[in-house]
């Protein structure tokens, strides 16, 4: 039997909806028994099952005690930066003006390319130590700044090494389809057999856990991003798409229509598109770093996606064009802000609608079952954790049973 470690002295959100009608399930004087990577049992301590012998007691000293955090977004690995853009920018150059002459993303891709595999590492792993460093347990990595079989594999393996190297899980997401190489400047369509035809080969390397495209004027349109989950689809790895970031393409239909796990930004979301997620289960990510770092005015549609129940969930999208950010808790601060989410809505967007946002059901509350991904606080109430920014309250992070040395 694998033995059992006691967590007590602490108060415990759950986000649990059985526990208490305010939807941050809070359990005041909790308590929590970790069987391996998995929660065994969860409660009031006073309620704690007698006859228990764990083999490890821990005292979290009446801290505040909630699921590990998800980033379910982010371009993580890549070299260089895009500073100079960003003066550009405050200069009057708009995004898509820069991406139309040759910067933007492409400049990303030469800098990654130029970079050997450990440096993409040691960067890449700066990086995902500074989003662990605020509770981050599980984080998903998209490749993207490639563009080519060899670079792509290579920052995929990257992001592989990383969920092997450091105490979080990595979940990895192909994105070819982000923009065109300048080997294929002028045959959009070839790049995309290109990117169709290297998909087996990295899958079976065991690289890739879903498929994204940039689906947007500036990039790929709704017919050749359907080629790429198509492709996806054959090969059996669910899809995700950056959608409607800056003009309604359609493409958050067509993600539901391939049962997408999500779609991510959302700016431009139609009503037709909320009703495609709605009945597809596809959850929406919102990313308010990219949306406040290129200062877009369109607000995605936050009350008409709250009343048709789809789920939120909340992203850093870090990458070095859009939002060069490392901290969730920032996102969540920002999304209250700037897109109007509550407290509870953000801390969900976080965790366990992030979970979802990956196609993951066995994180993102603390129940019974789940995995002992936690992180303790030094919080009163869960709903500070969007209140506070730029400062960081993380006291302890446990991952897989384990705590973070
Ligand atoms: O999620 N929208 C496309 N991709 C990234 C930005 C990429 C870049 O500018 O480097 C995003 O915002
Ligand atoms: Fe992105």
């Amino acid at each position: 039997m694998t033995p059992l470690t006691l967590w007590h002295n602490a108060r415990i959100a759950t986000l649990d909806p059985r526990m208490g009608t305010d939807g941050w399930g809070l359990i005041e004087h909790g308590a929590l028994l970790t069987e391996g990577a998995h929660i065994a049992w969860v409660g009031q301590a006073g309620d704690l099952p007698q006859g228990l012998a764990p083999s490890r007691t821990v005292d979290l000293g009446r801290a505040l005690l909630t699921p590990g955090l998800i980033d379910c977004h982010t371009h993580l690995v890549y070299g260089g930066h895009r500073a100079a853009e960003f003066e550009m920018r405050l200069n009057g150059a708009s995004y898509e003006a820069i991406a139309r002459a040759g910067g933007g993303i492409r400049a990303s891709v030469a800098a990654t390319r130029a970079a050997s595999e450990e440096s993409l590492f040691n960067m890449a792993s700066r990086r995902a130590r500074a989003l662990m460093a605020e509770g981050v347990t599980t984080l998903e990595i998209k490749s993207g700044y490639g563009l080519s079989q060899e670079a792509e594999a290579r920052c995929l393996r990257v992001a592989r090494r990383l969920g092997r190297a450091l105490p979080v899980e990595v979940h990895t997401t192909f994105l070819g389809a982000h923009a065109v190489p300048p080997e294929f400047e002028g045959r959009v369509d070839d790049y995309i057999d290109a990117v169709c035809a290297w998909m087996p080969g990295l899958h079976a390397q065991g690289l890739i856990d879903a498929v994204d495209a940039f689906c947007e004027n500036i990039a790929f349109s709704p017919a050749q991003t359907q080629r790429v989950f198509e492709t996806a689809q054959r090969l059996g790895l669910p899809v995700k798409l950056h959608a409607e970031q800056l003009s309604d393409q359609g493409g958050a239909a067509l993600a539901a229509s391939f049962n997408a796990l999500s779609c991510d930004h959302l700016e431009h979301l139609s009503a037709a598109g909320i009703a495609a997620m709605r009945a597809a289960g596809t959850v929406a990510v919102l990313l308010p770093g990219a949306y406040y770092f290129l200062r877009e005015t369109k607000l995605p549609p936050i009350e008409a996606l709250r009343q048709a129940g789809v789920p939120m969930a909340l992203s850093t999208d870090h990458n070095p064009g859009t939002s060069p950010g490392l901290s969730l808790l920032l996102m969540a601060n920002m999304a209250c802000t700037l897109f109007r989410l509550t407290p509870l809505e953000a801390v969900q967007g976080i965790t366990l609608h992030a979970a979802r946002a990956l196609g993951l059901k066995d994180r993102g509350q603390i129940i019974a079952g789940q995995r002992a991904d936690l992180v303790a606080w030094d919080l009163q109430h869960p709903n500070e954790l969007a209140y506070w920014f730029g400062h960081n309250p993380c006291l302890h992070v446990i991952h897989n049973g384990v705590q973070r040395p």
